[in-house]
């Protein structure tokens, strides 16, 4: 079999690049190991930066994202008993964040790809990538009826998250690896409820960090920091909710309980491994990246990386590498920033297991400063709705 593009992985970053690859008239190929049914249920993120909904409208696939999407102006931080509202709106210009699920944009992707006719094989197995420092690289996967395929690709697209096989597939000497483990996970819950709130609470606590988000004007989503040990089995519902009320408390409003749907546990880590390309073969997502999740990064990095890489293989497969040699590097620019944001909201607002008293106040003072300092505040709106802006990514330019 003949591809111009060979994908692995039908996540966010291996269907949105299928879809913008077919935009430009370039033909892929994408294989997931996983069910289609799997894609559109897993549990993930639920903040859209700004440049992210633009992206999707301009591609032609925000139809239901701007009819069902929570465009939110601001967060709450709260902590010290108090909750302080941060406003995005006022303090960026007019920029917002959208609350529309990971599992949506994956069902809207799917359907896009699967109405347009596109190849996306689901239930596949044993994932090789070969060949890589030629011009002809080779993709070869079991379908699910058990035969052997082999695609051969001008190029390959390891979008397959961080337990994929395309990161491994570069020699270990020629990447750098910076890695951080963070010594707590989140307990993260879907609740037949409606929000208790307008808008993201993000509370630090003594007890720890809890954050109130949601996934429609009916259902609730909710996290807690956790033990990163812990095991799912100790947390019945009944605690989940007494924890939810201690970290929320606030005189004169209430946390709306419900039934729980969904509930799980995530690791917390920083991760990133450069460069993002060997060969022919460019790792896109998580699969060269992640971040804690506490500043609702790690979905946009995904998308925003094959924004950069549609257009770079465009140009490769015409013979032009310019934005192909520079994929790496522009798009480190913006994992880095990430990074960084998510490691700065993640040590501000969860309890440090063993920590001594002085960092706990440290943290307070950060949260004090963040919310009275106009210029602090600006720095985390304009990091939390998206920096640098997309448009504004070399990589992107036509
Ligand atoms: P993925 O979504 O991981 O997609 C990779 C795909 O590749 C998967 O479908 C996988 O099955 C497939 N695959 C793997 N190996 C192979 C193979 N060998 N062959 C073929 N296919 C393969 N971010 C936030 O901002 N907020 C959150 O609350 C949040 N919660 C998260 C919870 C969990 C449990 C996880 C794992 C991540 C969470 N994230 C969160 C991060 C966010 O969901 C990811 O950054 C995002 O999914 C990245 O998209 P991706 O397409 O790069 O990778
Ligand atoms: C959600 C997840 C996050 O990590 C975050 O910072 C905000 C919201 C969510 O799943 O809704």
């Amino acid at each position: 079999m003949r591809t111009q593009v060979g994908i692995v992985g039908a996540g966010p970053a291996g269907l949105l690049l299928s879809h913008l690859l077919a935009l430009r008239g370039i033909e892929s190929v994408v294989v997931e190991i996983r069910s289609r049914d799997y894609c559109e249920a897993r549990q993930r993120a639920g903040v859209l930066e700004d440049s992210s909904v633009r992206l999707l409208r301009e591609a032609g696939l925000a139809g239901r994202l701007d009819r069902e999407g929570l465009e939110h102006g601001g967060i709450y931080l709260q902590f010290a008993g108090e909750r302080r509202h941060i406003d995005f709106r006022e303090l960026t210009g007019g920029r917002t964040v959208t609350v529309y699920a990971q599992t949506e944009v994956v069902k809207d992707l799917i359907a896009k790809r699967v109405a347009a006719g596109g190849a996306v094989h689901f239930e596949v197995a044993d994932t090789v990538v070969d060949h890589l420092d030629t011009d002809r690289p080779v993709l070869s996967y079991a379908s699910a009826d058990g035969a052997r395929h082999e695609v051969v690709c001008d190029a390959i697209a390891g979008c397959d998250g961080f337990h994929g096989i395309g990161r491994p597939a570069i020699p270990a000497d020629l990447l750098t690896v910076r890695e951080r483990e963070y010594p707590y996970a989140w307990l993260g819950i879907l609740a037949d409820v409606p929000p208790s709130t307008d808008e993201l609470i993000y509370s630090h606590h003594p007890r720890g960090f809890a954050l109130h988000s949601l996934r429609s004007p009916t259902l609730s989503r909710l996290y807690l920091q956790v033990d990163p040990d812990e095991s799912i089995g100790n947390w019945p519902d009944e605690r989940i909710w007494d924890e939810l009320q201690s970290r929320f408390e606030l005189p004169g409003w209430d946390l709306k309980q419900g039934p729980v749907l969904d509930k799980g546990i995530t690791p917390m880590r920083s991760f990133v491994s450069a460069p993002m390309r060997y060969g022919r073969l460019f790792l896109a997502g998580d699969a060269a990246h992640i971040v804690p999740p506490t500043g609702a990064k790690g979905l946009n990095l995904a998308l925003a990386d094959v924004a950069v890489l549609a257009p770079a293989l465009d140009r490769l497969l015409h013979g032009d590498p310019a934005l192909a040699d520079a994929y790496s590097a522009t798009c480190l620019n913006r994992v880095w920033r990430a990074t960084h944001f998510s490691w700065w909201m993640t040590t501000m607002l969860h309890r440090t297991p063993g920590a001594d008293p002085m960092e706990a106040e440290l943290q307070l003072a950060q949260l004090r400063y963040v919310t009275t300092s106009r210029a602090a505040a600006t720095s985390l709106a304009e990091n939390y709705t998206g920096f640098p802006a997309l448009a504004a990514d070399p990589g992107t330019a036509d």
